[in-house]
């Protein structure tokens, strides 16, 4: 595919526009739209080519299986835990109709080190939030504790060398999009060492 100057700078249009969607209801996209999104995510920028990176996708009912594990986490930390926490920790596997589990997959490998290699698996997910919004779609990446919960990594079958960058939660946004608030580039970015 040729490069269009115009369907690019509509890209970068939309990228300034990017959201995260933490309120989802389903549908999310169809799975051919999925495989797309897939697709495309993975050109991600990665450090000789490892792909250090698999991914898991939690639609439909296994979604209660995750929050099961969610609820056992929880169970082993707090054994008292009453039966509401642990109603509203299944619940979060419910909070789209998709979850898209990164994982960073890490390849023993002395010129790319474990974080570069867990750097090029979260381009993958950050690419696939944002081929998500601009295919007219929402999702919401999230880590918290059952990203690194040792009982929720063997429940997925996530070894104990791996880690999970993110939950990537997909589905069509249940409200209209707030205003963005503004992120002006002078805040973050500096010429060095600015002598011109
Ligand atoms: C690595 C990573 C982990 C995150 N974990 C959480 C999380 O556990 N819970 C949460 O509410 N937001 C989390 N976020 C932030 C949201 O994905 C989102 O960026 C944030 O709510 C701001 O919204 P915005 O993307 O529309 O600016 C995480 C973001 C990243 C990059």
């Amino acid at each position: 595919m040729e490069f269009n100057k115009q369907s690019g700078e509509q890209f970068v249009a939309l990228m300034g526009q990017r959201r995260s969607h933490p309120r989802l209801e389903a549908p999310a996209p169809d799975e051919a739209l999925m495989q797309t999104i897939f697709n495309a995510s993975l050109r991600a920028p990665d450090h000789m080519h490892l792909r250090p990176w698999r991914f898991l996708t939690i639609a439909g009912t296994d979604r209660q299986l995750l929050g099961d594990l969610f609820a056992k986490d929880l169970q082993s930390k707090d054994p008292g835990v009453d039966a509401t926490k642990l109603d509203s920790a299944v619940n979060k596997a419910f909070r789209a109709p998709l979850i898209v589990v990164g994982v960073a997959s890490y390849d023993n490998n002395e010129r790319v080190p474990k974080i570069e290699q867990a750097i090029a698996a979260a381009g993958v997910l950050h690419n696939m939030g944002m081929a998500v919004y601009a295919s007219g779609f929402g999702s919401v990446w999230r880590t918290g504790p059952y990203a690194s919960s040792a009982i929720v990594k063997e429940g997925l079958g996530v070894l104990k060398d791996e880690d999970i960058v993110g939950y990537l939660y997909v589905g069509t946004p249940s409200k209209g999009d707030r205003p963005l608030k503004p992120i002006l580039a002078e805040s973050f970015f500096s010429a060095w060492p600015g002598t011109e």
